[in-house]
C-alpha cells in the first residue's frame, strides 16, 4: 500500500543502514537515518562549546534545531541538513561517535528528535532505522524489522565502513568504542535499544545484504 512505514532497528554494524538503504530504493520509499540526527546534535554541542554533560543547555540548544533531508535523484542519497547547514560530511568523526551515546540518553534531546522523526513519516512513504523506531518514534508502522549479527562481524563491518570512508583507527579503539555504545543504548533508561515484540528479528551474522533485503522485500509484498 502507499504511504506504509518500515522500521528497521538494531545495534551498530548490524548492517542496518545499507539494507535500510537499499530497501527504500527498490520501494521508492524516503530513507530516513535517525542515527545521523543524534549523530548531527552531537557535531553541533560540540562545535558550538557546549558542555555535553550539561543536560539543560544541550537541551535548549537542541529544541532550536531544524532538520531537512535532500534526497539526490536518482541516486537514492540522502543529505542531512541542519539549521541551513550540510551535516552529513561531520557525522563520522570519532569524537561525534564517542560522545554521541551520551547525549543521545538525554530525555529533551530525544523528545525533540522523535517529534521531528514523526513529522518525516506523518505521510508514510519512508524506511527509518535507529534503536526505537519500532518501539517508540512509529510503533504503528506497518512493518518492523531488528536486525542483529555476531558482535565480531558487526565490529569488521564498521571497520570496512570507516577504512572506505578514509578514517584511521586502531580495531581496539573501534572494539571499545562499539561495546560502548551498545551498553550505553542497551542500558539506558529512556528508548533503549530492544526489539519490538510484532518486530522480525533477522540475524545477519550470514547472511548478504542482498539476502536481507530479499527477505525483506518477500515479507513486505506479502509472499
Ligand atoms: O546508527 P548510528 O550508529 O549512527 O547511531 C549513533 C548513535 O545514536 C547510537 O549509538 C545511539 O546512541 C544513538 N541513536 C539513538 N536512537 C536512534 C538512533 C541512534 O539513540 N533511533
Amino acid at each position: 500500500p502507499p504511504g506504509f512505514n518500515i522500521a528497521i532497528d538494531g545495534p551498530a554494524g548490524s548492517g542496518k543502514s545499507t539494507v535500510a538503504r537499499k530497501l527504500a530504493q527498490k520501494l521508492g520509499l524516503l530513507y530516513v537515518d535517525t542515527g545521523a540526527m543524534y549523530r548531527a546534535v552531537t557535531y553541533l554541542v560540540l562545535k558550538s562549546g557546549i558542555d555535553p554533560a550539561d543536560e539543560s543547555a544541550v537541551t535548549a540548544f537542541t529544541q532550536g534545531l531544524r532538520f531537512s533531508l535532500v534526497r539526490f535523484l536518482p541516486k537514492g542519497v540522502v543529505d542531512l541538513w541542519c539549521n541551513g547547514e550540510e551535516v552529513t560530511p561531520y557525522l563520522r568523526e570519532p569524537e561525534v561517535s564517542r560522545r554521541v551515546a551520551e547525549i543521545a540518553a538525554l530525555r529533551g534531546v530525544r523528545e525533540h528528535l522523535v517529534r521531528c522523526q514523526r513529522l518525516f513519516a506523518r505521510k508514510g512513504g519512508v524506511v527509518m532505522e535507529g534503536r526505537d523506531i519500532g518501539t517508540v518514534v512509529l510503533p504503528d508502522s506497518e512493518y518492523k524489522f531488528f536486525l542483529t549479527a555476531a558482535p565480531d562481524v558487526r565490529l569488521a563491518r564498521r571497520e570496512k565502513e570507516l577504512l572506505a570512508d578514509g578514517r584511521h583507527f586502531t580495531k581496539e579503539e573501534l572494539r571499545r568504542e562499539m561495546n560502548y555504545r551498545d551498553e550505553m543504548d542497551l542500558k539506558r533508561e529512556i528508548a533503549p535499544l530492544k526489539p519490538a515484540s510484532d518486530a522480525v528479528v533477522i540475524d545477519c551474522t550470514s547472511l548478504t545484504v542482498e539476502e536481507v533485503v530479499a527477505k525483506m522485500l518477500r515479507i513486505c509484498r506479502g509472499v
